[in-house]
């Protein structure tokens, strides 16, 4: 079925000018882009956006670490969206990614691994609703 999904490009890979590489490695997987922004989150988005994980001992790291310059936040959409963009990331720990995923190529650690990814349709849909109003998803 076609899905949309949530994807962040995260602040180890924008500092380092990867924008454009994991853009194209996204697009030419055949996912759309349907919309998409900067941003540089503040500390209450994201913790809002990982309450999930909050409870986790790496919680504190994480939010400093996305927090401490911009993302590029996007909704993608195509056939079989969701598993096919985790798929095309690769293993969360850069160093067990698959190679030719984003995580493979770009990811320095299991912090700093480039990208996110929605891990199923519930999250799908409040991630991207989380930073997305439905006129924005304009593609
Ligand atoms: P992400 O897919 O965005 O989900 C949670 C994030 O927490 C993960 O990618 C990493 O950036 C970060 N993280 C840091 N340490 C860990 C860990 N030990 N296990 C899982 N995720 C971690």
């Amino acid at each position: 079925a076609i899905e949309k999904t949530f994807s962040i490009i995260k602040p180890d890979a924008v500092k380092r000018g990867l924008i454009a590489e994991i853009l194209k490695m996204i697009t030419d997987s055949g996912l759309k882009i349907k919309g998409m922004k900067m941003i540089h989150m503040d500390r209450a988005q994201a913790e809002g956006f990982y309450a999930v994980h909050k409870e986790r001992p790496f919680f504190g790291e994480l939010v400093d670490y996305m927090i401490s310059g911009p993302v590029v936040v996007s909704c993608l959409e195509g056939e079989n969206a969701i598993e096919k963009y985790r798929v095309l990331m690769g293993a969360t720990n850069p160093a067990q990614a698959a190679p030719g995923t984003i995580r493979a190529a770009y990811g320095l650690d299991i912090q700093n691994n480039s990208c996110h990814g929605s891990d199923g349709p519930d999250t799908a849909k409040t991630e991207v609703a989380y930073f997305f109003n439905d006129d924005e998803l304009v593609g």
